[in-house]
């Protein structure tokens, strides 16, 4: 029985090991943050992140993240956590920037792609704490394995999301 380590946690899982990351997560593990989109890599709903890289989990089969670090927007908080060094009931309450950034802004609209939106941002502001707007339209529309798509045309609120986010993280830095 394949065991994967998602936000955190070791998880055995009973499905065949060409099960898409997808359904695992979603259907093995209850994490409905990752959405169903495309199936086919091509709109970014599913994405999360292996070993701090964006993949499409609606590709990705079970087999490839043995061993590997799966962090899913439930798993966004801790993460930050633990890179901020927090215990207790600090660790507990916090958000990831990001994630508090996209309310601080309001940035969906019916918000079926903001899962891969975060996702995305979250990649980005770890490797490059204070992105340009070209900096920030070339992660979401050509790095990685394909573009994020958002059918309700929220792509000024995320850039604006992803500058606010790297503000409150510049901010927490003690
Ligand atoms: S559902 Fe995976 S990229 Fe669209
Ligand atoms: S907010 Fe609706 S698809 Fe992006």
């Amino acid at each position: 029985m394949p065991t994967v380590l998602v936000n955190g946690v070791n998880r055995e899982i009973k499905a065949p090991s060409d099960t898409p990351l997808l359904y695992v997560l979603r259907n093995d593990l209850e994490l409905t943050g990752p959405q169903f989109g495309c199936g086919l890599a091509q709109c970014g709903a599913c994405s999360v992140l292996l070993n701090g890289k964006e993949v499409r989990s609606c590709i990705t089969p079970l087999s490839a993240v043995a061993g590997k670090e799966v962090t899913t927007l439930e798993g966004l908080p801790a993460r930050w956590a633990k890179q901020k060094k927090l215990t207790g009931p600090e660790a507990a309450h916090v958000l990831h920037p990001v994630q508090q950034a996209w309310i601080d802004e309001q940035t969906p609209q019916c918000g079926f792609c903001q899962n891969g939106m975060m996702i995305k941002a979250t990649e980005l502001l770890e490797s490059t704490p204070s992105p340009t707007i070209e900096q920030i339209k070339e992660a979401f529309t050509k790095s990685g394995p394909s573009p994020h798509l958002c059918r309700c045309g929220t792509y000024t609120a995320i850039i604006e999301s992803v500058q606010r986010a790297a503000d409150i993280m510049a901010r927490s830095i003690l």
